[in-house]
């Protein structure tokens, strides 16, 4: 096995409630989610995967076949189930926030953290994938331009920003875990 100076130790915090990544498409949720709950020792959930499995069917036949509002439902009733469990990572859609619901839900249950990136980046990140059904319907830029513009003041409500653009995966988890040491474990 190899090891780099950028192998994370695991970190003891005391949480109750899940650890909510949010963040538009490309921001890394997945990714960071994924590494972060390794390092916290917790399990990850993507609720993407929770919805494809409680559907039947990928993200992208759902869009296809029943329309984005069908997914939204059932989006809604997957978080709010995952946000009330027992203590975890959960890396969300990038639309999940954005529903008043469930950001509710997520403000009063979880805490949350917002990889924020920039739009060369997250266009980086979007383009190795073809899946995104909200991204082939025109120019991939622009539609997450716009959506930079509709979401970014709402992501901004959650607990915690952190940067993630370019550099090590491992920097950003790092951040994550740092801005979580922060928070009074009262509040954990
Ligand atoms: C969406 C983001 C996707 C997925 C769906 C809608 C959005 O998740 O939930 O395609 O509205 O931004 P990722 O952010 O994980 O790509």
């Amino acid at each position: 096995m190899t090891t780099s100076a950028h192998t994370l130790q695991h970190v003891h915090l005391p949480l109750t409630r899940p650890v909510v990544l949010v963040g538009l498409m490309g921001a890394g949720k997945s990714t960071i989610g994924r590494r972060l709950a390794t390092v916290l020792d917790l399990p990850f959930i993507d609720s993407d995967n929770e919805i494809v499995e409680a559907a039947g069917c990928s993200i992208a036949d759902l869009f296809e076949t029943y329309g984005e509002a069908i997914f939204r439902d059932l989006e809604q009733r997957v978080l709010m189930r995952l946000v009330s469990g027992s203590p975890c990572v959960l890396a969300t859609g990038g639309g999940a926030f954005i529903n008043p619901q469930i950001r509710e839900a997520i403000k009063e249950r979880a805490i949350s953290v917002w990889l924020k990136a920039d739009l060369e980046i997250l266009l980086e990140r979007v383009s190795r994938r073809d899946t995104r059904p909200l991204l082939k319907t025109g120019d991939k830029g622009a539609i997450l331009s716009r959506l930079m513009d509709e979401r970014y003041p709402v992501y901004a409500h959650a607990d915690i920003t952190i940067d993630s653009n370019a550099g090590l995966h491992e920097a950003v988890v790092e951040n994550v875990v740092h801005a979580l040491q922060q928070i009074p474990a009262d509040k954990l």
